[in-house]
């Protein structure tokens, strides 16, 4: 994490920016996310695929994090958009990512969704069953346009991730079975409003396995090309999804080189370009949670430091049981004697827990923490569970910083909500 120091004088930096003066001036919890992180990654997931003599586009996953500046910034770098939803459509279109670089994934997207899709003319749709297939023909025919479709195939991997982050084994709901796949596809090519353009996958995420996963799902999709060839149907172009881990505590997590050295050793033959849809590996290590300490109190077993983020802010240590490093911003504190402590939120749940028996110096109120590797599924995937506001985003750009997404405030956690007549007087 080279966009993150230890200062003597000033503590935890971001970039130029120490992040106690980010707490001091917005307040926690506070997400922090560093440009130039978000940069350097994209930057370095590009060059592995040309390195690897490949013809490639980068899809960011915006799912992981749909900031409008950390979106900005990565349409600088040229990255395209994976999006789930209209909402993420609209998002990456307002950031100014062009449609020609956005491709649009998902088991259910609505007939509303799909229009919307078509309108705006996006690059790609990735259908995951013969029944969007059909959905998405019937709209296009009726609007009078014609939708570019990848099938998503299912190639029965193992990605060898957290069960609720695996997607590519057969009983999982995405895709469509590689066993069914050439049938549609030619049933695709067959159909109005619909122009057949290649086939994608995605096998999970966090994956850190090594390639083997990667590998056997890649090979299968060759196959596949090379069936759909034989038989006269073209592709265009292969989408190798996302999933790239990355190291959390010290685990060994692979290269985006080893990613592309897979992926040229399984499709380079084809001589396709291919498309990737990265996200936790670009804006994961690029983004903090920053808490502050609410009071530390001595349990009967355990030392609690209490802090004022929680499980609705950050909710994959509870989802998951995902372990993200906590360090204290201050200097002092960095080299102050470590002792085993319970990390929890204010929330009334037990597993509003962030982590067990973290070795911590003594903390006191108002002490500030940064939850590392928060950049991607972390403000994202909060809420405002237990009327806590959604907390503000922050981006820093070198010696500077702004607020990119105001705190939320305690009334706009009224806003729209309304108490029917009856109930009125
Ligand atoms: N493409 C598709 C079709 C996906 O479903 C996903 C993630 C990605 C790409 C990006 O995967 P990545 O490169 O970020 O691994 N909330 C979970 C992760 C859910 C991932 C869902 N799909 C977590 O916090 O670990």
């Amino acid at each position: 994490r080279p966009h993150l120091a230890l200062h003597a004088m000033d503590g935890l930096v971001m970039e130029e920016v120490p992040l106690a003066r980010i707490a001091a001036e917005v307040g926690t919890p506070a997400w922090v996310y560093s440009a130039g992180a978000l940069r350097r990654r994209a930057r370095a997931l590009k060059a592995a695929l040309t390195g690897a003599g490949l013809t490639a586009t980068v899809h960011f996953a915006m799912k992981c994090n749909d900031n409008l500046a950390v979106l900005k910034v990565l349409a600088g770098e040229g990255l395209g958009a994976d999006v789930v939803s209209e909402g993420e459509l609209r998002i990456s279109r307002a950031a100014g990512i062009p449609a020609s670089g956005i491709v649009f994934s998902g088991v259910g997207k609505t007939a509303d969704e799909i229009r919307h899709a078509l309108e705006e003319d996006i690059f790609q749709i990735n259908a995951e069953s013969v029944e969007e297939i059909e959905m998405i023909s019937a709209i296009a025919a009726g609007m009078g346009r014609t939708a570019r479709v990848a099938i998503r195939v299912n190639p029965d991997v193992d990605a060898k991730t957290h069960a609720k982050i695996t997607t590519g084994k057969s009983e999982n709901k995405f895709g469509v079975a590689i066993s069914d796949a050439a049938a549609i596809y030619a049933r695709m090519a067959a159909l109005p409003g619909i122009e057949p353009i290649g086939i994608a996958t995605h096998i999970g995420s966090q994956i850190t396995s090594g390639m083997a996963a990667y590998r056997a799902a890649y090979a299968r999709l060759a196959e596949l090309v090379k069936a759909l060839r034989a038989d006269g149907l073209p592709v265009q172009r292969v989408d190798c999804g996302g999933g790239l881990g990355i190291s959390y505590r010290d685990e060994p997590a692979p290269s985006p080189e080893a990613l592309a050295g897979a992926i040229r050793a399984t499709l380079g033959e084809l001589d396709l370009p291919v498309m990737l849809e990265p996200g936790r590996w670009i804006a994961g290590p690029a983004g903090v949670l920053l808490a502050s300490v609410v009071l530390q109190k001595q349990g009967a077993a355990h030392r609690f430091v209490v802090v004022d983020a929680a499980m609705n802010d950050l909710v994959r240590p509870a989802m998951y049981e995902a372990w993200h490093g906590i360090v204290p911003v201050s200097s002092v504190q960095a080299v102050a004697p470590l002792t085993a402590a319970e990390v929890v939120g204010p929330v009334c749940e037990s597993g509003d827990t962030f982590a067990r028996g973290r070795m911590l110096p003594s903390l006191v109120t108002g002490d500030v923490v940064a939850f590392l590797d928060a950049g991607a599924y972390g403000a994202v995937m909060s809420s405002t569970y237990n009327a806590r506001p959604l907390a503000p985003e922050v981006l820093v750009d070198g010696d500077r910083f702004a607020v990119v997404r105001a705190r939320q405030t305690h009334d706009a956690l009224l806003h729209g909500q309304q108490v029917p007549p009856w109930l009125a007087a």
